[in-house]
């Protein structure tokens, strides 16, 4: 008889993380199913459809042919609409050489820490963050450095935080700006702290922009735009959250010409390309009328008025005003539950799926995080159904 080891999982698997959003979703459905209503704001992609402009011009590209391989690094012509888009929004000249085209964010994320980690090096990055991070650092045997986000700092990551992090073995640091699941935003004045922070440090940003233009107040600030900070910075940005497409898997980085070769190598071991015509559809996202944008961040901006009003409404919860993406982080400490427990009541008791601030990361305990990618309607039967348990059920 064959082997019962024949699947034996390799001793890294035992480190990989995931985010615990899915599994939430997969739990409502089932509850859902025996007849249970429930809210979703649990949820990490924009409700909203994909622009027309933009499927027309996939479904124009699928009929012209578009259905095979394209250069590993992604389509040229894409590359020069992501390098134009990038030096007019960040304030620097790009070169389309230093574009990587990707199969969304996570995969730019995936090669580019696969590309530069060694096992012993030190990753510094937020905590409360993606949980992919974490996931992805331990992954690869680098070791994982979380620096915690302040609520009174307004979950900004500090440079004086990042100054106590920093050893002789930091390879990299991770930024979200804006950030999941807080909606923390970096402000210039910390961007610029930090530039100086690591100006002659051999240290590696990682900036993790995909929200960048899901920003309610003032503007996005990169440190990729700072003085001497785009040679040791790889920016990350997509098409997910900006143009509601998160199903199409597309994505981009810009990086040191160097590493987009290494980066490109890589992709054509992992998956060759990003599919042709999604990518037509890129081009066609960054350069077409950005109206849809416009009018998505401007619900996104109406609905987080109303989820905040509702959350400062409710018994032990306070909360700190996003200024990005699409989330809420409310601070539940008052109310005498732990994040986990609130979690699983709040689903299957009040009719409303969130997550538990620990989903990412132990500095997560004492919050909850709830996406406004739900109608206003829902969001405030929502409040008023949380509103109601926590009345219910009191515990301080
Ligand atoms: C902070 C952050 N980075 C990256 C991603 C991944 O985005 P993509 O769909 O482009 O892979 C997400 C998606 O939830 C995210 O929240």
């Amino acid at each position: 008889m064959k082997s019962i080891h024949a699947v034996r999982l390799a001793e890294r698997m035992s480190r990989l993380g995931t985010e615990s959003a899915f599994e939430v979703l997969a739990r409502a459905r089932q509850l859902e199913a025996r007849g249970k209503s429930i809210i979703h704001l649990e949820i990490g992609e924009p409700d909203f459809p994909t622009p027309a402009n933009i499927e027309t011009a996939a479904v124009r590209a699928l009929r012209d042919g578009y259905t095979h391989y394209t250069p590993a690094q992604g389509l040229p012509a894409l590359r020069e609409a992501v390098a134009a888009y990038v030096s007019r929004t960040r304030g620097v000249e790009v070169d389309p050489d230093e574009v990587l085209i990707g199969t969304g964010g996570k995969a730019i994320l995936y090669i580019v820490l696969t590309a530069l980690l060694e096992p012993g090096d030190e990753v510094i990055y937020p905590d409360p963050g993606y949980p992919i991070y974490e996931s992805m650092i331990r992954f690869l045997g680098a070791q994982a450095v979380p620096v915690r986000l302040r609520e009174e700092a307004e979950f900004a990551m500090t440079a004086e935080d990042i100054a106590a992090a920093l050893t002789p073995r930091t390879r990299m640091l991770i930024v979200n700006s804006p950030h999941n699941p807080t909606g923390g935003v970096l402000p210039r004045e910390e961007v610029r702290r930090l530039a100086q922070l690591l100006a002659d440090r051999d240290v590696i940003v990682f900036s993790d922009e995909i929200y960048s233009r899901i920003l309610f107040e003032g503007e996005h600030h990169s440190l990729f735009s700072e003085p001497g900070m785009r040679e040791c910075t790889v920016l990350m940005d997509g098409y997910s959250k900006t143009y509601a497409m998160t199903g199409w898997r597309l994505g981009f980085g810009v990086m040191p010409k160097e590493l987009a070769r290494a980066a490109t190598q890589l992709t054509i071991n992992v998956n060759s390309c990003a599919a042709a015509f999604t990518q037509m559809a890129g081009i066609e996202a960054l350069r077409g009328d950005q109206s849809a944008v416009d009018a998505m961040v401007a619900e996104f901006r109406r609905r987080r008025d109303a989820c905040l009003a509702g959350l400062r409404s409710i018994p032990g919860f306070r909360c700190q005003q996003p200024h990005g993406a699409f989330y809420m982080f409310p601070n539940i400490e008052a109310t005498g539950y732990r994040s986990r427990e609130l979690q699983e009541a709040l689903l299957n008791e009040a009719g409303v799926a969130v997550l538990s601030g620990t989903a990412f990361g132990p500095n997560g305990e004492g919050f909850l995080r709830l996406s406004v990618a739900n109608s206003l309607e829902n969001i405030e039967a929502a409040m008023t159904r949380i509103r109601n348990w926590m009345l219910a059920h009191p515990r301080a």
